[in-house]
């Protein structure tokens, strides 16, 4: 195939030289296998552009393939097998560890970071897209040989502190006890709640909540950091177990998510001794100014971004932005990375714009190197969700439901199943993270439990079931086919499949419907590329419901295992089975998700 395409490439250049010479994919197999749209050359030349593609296919021949004009299009078509040849080869006969769609090692360092929870609350859905976007990031760029840093911006120093320690102080301290948290409340929580992570959210809303009518409760509050800051020894012992206390429970999610950091120890607390210094080096590069009530400020109207950046408050302590600056100036320094990605949502576009403005003017360094990658909120129909205000929707209840939803369904199709409770959670997991996924990274999206939870449509458990029904293909196959799609333990973002040699004869895979499963196979090493460009898994999803799609269509039409079926055509069905499994084992796992054996 890149040898095809070489040649194609080479013949275009020689026919019209100085064009820029650009391949497309075609919109289906059946137009062909690349597509080069000759409307920039037309135009070059002072030709039409229908016109300039048919004198090309009348010109051009590349061997081994067909050339046709489909309109303004020069499309360039494999002969059946040789499609059948170039694509399975690609997915079946490669190295354990440099599987199809994969990049050699580049030498670039990337940092990704995502996630990035406040401590003290609770994993809301809004959560989840920061952590399965940047988990999909992070797991594409390493296998397109990036060098990934995994980092998360811990929420674990700020103002808030200053509220919880405040609450907790006030309602819920027994001060002869450690951290006691299973205090009498008002309204108790529901039995599965019963955690202290959620009893430091409730003291947190309760809080918010009365201070409404008490503002003298602010002043408690801003005490209580004012305190935190200055190494008082309570408000230290305290902050230090609520950070315990969220990370345990963080923790059980990552390991429910199968999403891990480097290090969780890189939080805002992390960089408080940094602060001064970098406080300072803005002052020495002699980008401090006044700003109001004794404020310190960067200003940042001369490249285009009229609210200027706050640095410090008036009472000389930092905030939110001075702990990004100093944690950019550390990364540079430990990670000297190529790269940093900023996972976050779209509410934090000015933020990030102003830090990136800062470093630009502090360290040309920095320049290209900081990318933003927001998203959208998730909505609940009634608006936007609030912590402070308690109307968040769990993230642990979202797939705690979507796994019950799924339970009962394999109980009233399948009860015979085998790890019935496991593959419930993988295909729950796979609803919800794949919904996210399917959505366009930057809108906001509505969230009602139907959507979330679907399970047919563009589904997670639609891609799933693809691939749970080729392993009951190959199981009832027998001889080796079975392990063949079976993966080894992930190493990084890489499923291990053994290498195996394609079946000599490949007949059995000409029919149309076996093609349009190669051709979307084909399109699956451009999918991976494009969640790099557009800094998402959507594309990537897309065209793992393609391939499950046209998988459909192929196990319909194509008997794998009809007993009149010849031997060399059941080992090329067979075959075809194994490299869609593999595909899709490998594409669901870059974006977090399991696929079953059976289901
Ligand atoms: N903890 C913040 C939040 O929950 C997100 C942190 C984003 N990362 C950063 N470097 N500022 O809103």
């Amino acid at each position: 195939m890149v040898a095809l395409r070489h040649t194609f490439e080479q013949q275009l250049a020689a026919a019209l030289p100085g064009v820029d010479i650009t391949l497309e994919r075609p919109k289906s197999g059946e137009l062909g296998d690349l597509a080069f749209p000759c409307f920039r050359a037309a135009k070059q030349l002072g030709k039409n552009p229908a016109q300039l593609s048919q004198e090309l296919a009348g010109s051009l021949a590349v061997e081994g393939a067909t050339l046709v004009a489909a309109g303004p299009y020069l499309n360039l078509k494999l002969a059946p097998e040789t499609r059948a040849k170039a694509v399975l080869g690609a997915i079946l006969e490669t190295p354990a560890d440099r599987p199809y769609g994969s990049r050699p090692a580049n030498g670039k360092r990337v940092i990704v970071e995502y996630s990035s929870p406040n401590i003290a609350k609770l994993f809301t859905i809004g959560h989840l897209r920061s952590t399965m976007i940047g988990h999909a990031l992070a797991q594409t760029h390493q296998f397109l040989g990036y060098d990934v840093v995994r980092l998360n911006h811990l929420g674990d120093w700020g103002t808030q502190f200053g509220t919880l320690l405040a609450a907790y102080t006030r309602w819920a301290q027994d001060r002869n006890a450690d951290l006691r948290l299973d205090f009498d409340w008002a309204e108790p929580a529901p039995e599965k709640r019963r955690t202290p992570l959620f009893r430091l959210f409730q003291l947190y809303v309760r809080f918010h909540a009365d201070e409404e009518s008490d503002p003298a409760m602010r002043d408690e509050a801003r005490d209580w950091f004012k305190r935190l800051e200055n190494n008082d020894p309570e408000a230290r012992v305290l902050w230090k177990r609520f950070r315990e206390l969220s990370l345990a429970e963080f923790q059980r999610i990552y390991d429910r998510l199968g999403v891990s950091f480097d290090t969780l120890e890189q939080g805002e607390a992390f960089y408080e001794d940094q602060l001064l210094p970098t406080m300072q080096r803005l002052e020495d590069a002699g980008l401090l100014v006044e700003g109001d009530k004794g404020a310190r400020i960067v200003n940042l109207e001369d490249v285009g971004i009229a609210t200027p950046c706050l640095v410090q408050k008036g009472d000389g302590t930092s905030i939110y932005a001075t702990r990004d600056l100093a944690a950019a100036l550390y990364r540079k320094k430990t990670f000297n990375f190529d790269r940093c990605l900023y996972v976050v949502g779209t509410d934090q576009v000015l933020h990030f714009q102003q830090i990136f403005a800062v470093l630009d003017k502090l360290d040309p360094w920095f320049k290209g190197r900081m990318l933003h990658t927001p998203f959208g909120m998730v909505k609940l129909p009634e608006g936007k969700m609030s912590t402070r205000k308690g109307n968040v929707i769990f993230l642990e209840d979202v797939l705690d439901e979507a796994r019950e939803r799924v339970a009962a369904i394999i109980e009233e199709k399948n009860p015979d199943l085998r790890d019935k409770a496991e593959v419930a959670e993988i295909l729950g997991m796979g609803a919800v993270v794949f919904f996210d996924a399917m959505n366009d990274r930057v809108k906001p999206i509505t969230f009602t439990w139907d959507r979330v939870i679907a399970l047919d449509g563009d589904t997670g458990p639609y891609v799933q079931y693809a691939h749970a029904r080729i392993m009951s293909v190959l199981r009832k196959a027998g001889g080796d086919w079975e392990a063949r799609a079976q993966a080894g333990a992930p190493s990084g973002p890489v499923v291990p499949f053994p290498s195996m040699p394609l079946p000599p004869e490949l007949s059995g895979v000409t029919a149309p419907e076996a093609q349009a499963l190669l051709f979307e196979l084909a399109g699956l090493p451009g999918a991976i590329a494009a969640v790099l460009e557009g800094c998402m898994a959507t594309p990537l999803a897309r065209q793992l419901v393609a391939v499950a799609r046209s998988f459909s269509g192929y196990y319909t039409n194509c008997p794998i295992l009809a007993p009149e079926n010849a031997p060399e055509v059941r080992d090329a069905r067979l075959a075809l089975c194994v490299a869609t499994a593999r595909a899709l084992r490998q594409g669901l796992y870059l974006m977090g998700i399991k696929a079953p054996e059976e289901m």
